[in-house]
């Protein structure tokens, strides 16, 4: 059964246990990457919020692997793939990370930064080789198992769109903002269809087509593949679909995907990218639709999480007496 079990055969005290570390860890990671909103470096936020992560994860019960991490793709600070974490006393698990999803966001000050974690049971994370990119469609519920990526853009409207009960011109379609979608945006909008275009983002666009209270229908198109693990992770709480295939970019990530004797063809269903119980945990960095930034209040700082897990979706809020780690040397 999809998304509505827990993450067995632990404990529930091993899933509570999990969850505070996830929300810790993002927590950590957003507050960090404070100081270095709109700084203009993406790579020093990136940095400090993989190293607050990092320093959370070195304490959880257990032995985590982290089988997608965030660096290789963009030379960024690394959990890098195949990193062990944990502190050993407990029972292992796989651990999907970006540690700062929407670089860019936060270096710029713009909406929809966010620390992001997946935890699942050992073993079931996909790990993408040396993949960095995968194209992707993720729908909410009801359009589960109507869509399939060996369809065109206007096929999988119409189905979608069918699944909804509206009609094609009321779909509103997420579409990373990159010069590889350009013919895919002109069809979809060609289609009747409304494209929301961020710069980035493409957990955040997912999220928009997975929670009830989100604004788009559908996702479509290349970005990353932690990206890609994580929303699936998303997927199996919420419910939704997800479907994947992986996507070089260039001639070098293709060679390399080939020669680990990956199919470049093989189209991955949520379930393959994550075929266990799992979890996801996102803490807003900059404010977005979806979540706000820490703000400090009355001497303390309160930083606004999701936490998928179980079935449900919960909003957390955490306070932290004291202020922002808002200070940082900046070179004369
Ligand atoms: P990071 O900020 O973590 O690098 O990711 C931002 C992002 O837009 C992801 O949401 C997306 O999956 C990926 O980058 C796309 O990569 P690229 O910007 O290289 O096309």
């Amino acid at each position: 059964m999809q998304g509505r079990t827990e993450l067995a055969p632990r404990t529930r005290t091993d899933v509570h246990t999990l969850e505070s570390v996830a929300l810790a860890a993002t927590h950590k990671a957003a507050l960090a990457s404070q100081a270095w909103v709109g700084r203009h470096d993406k790579k020093a936020a990136d940095g400090v919020a993989t190293e607050a992560m990092r320093e959370v994860l070195a304490g959880a019960p257990g032995r985590g692997t982290v089988v997608i991490g965030e660096g290789e793709k963009d030379e960024a600070p690394m959990l890098y793939n195949g990193e062990s974490v944990g502190n050993g006393l407990g029972p292992d698990f796989d651990i999907a990370v970006d540690p700062l999803e929407g670089t860019s966001f936060c270096a710029k000050n713009l909406p929809g930064a966010m620390a992001t974690i997946a935890f699942a049971e050992s073993g079931t994370l996909w790990s993408p080789g040396p993949g960095f990119y995968m194209d992707k469609i993720v729908v909410p519920p009801p359009a589960k198992g109507v869509v399939d990526l060996a369809d065109s853009p206007e096929r999988t409207l119409a189905n979608v769109a069918g699944a909804l009960g509206k009609k094609v011109g009321e779909l509103r379609v997420v579409i990373m903002d990159k010069p590889r979608h350009q013919d895919l945006i002109a069809r979809v909008l060609r289609a009747g269809a409304a494209v929301h275009t961020p710069a980035e983002g493409d957990v955040g666009g997912s999220l928009e087509v997975l929670l009830p209270t989100g604004d788009a229908d559908l996702l479509l198109g290349v970005g990353g593949t932690p990206e890609g693990v994580m929303t699936a992770a998303a997927v199996r709480g919420l419910g939704g679909d997800m479907l994947g295939r992986l996507a070089p970019q260039r001639a070098e990530e293709a060679e390399a995907i080939r020669a680990a004797g990956m199919d470049l063809d093989r189209i991955y269903t949520c379930d393959e990218l994550v075929s266990g119980d799992a979890l996801f945990a996102a803490t807003g960095v900059t404010s977005g639709s979806l979540l706000s930034r820490p703000r400090e209040t009355d001497g303390a700082v309160v930083a606004e999480s999701l936490l998928i897990s179980r079935g449900q979706v919960r909003r957390v809020a955490h306070t932290t007496f004291g202020s922002c780690p808002g200070t940082i040397s900046v070179p004369s």
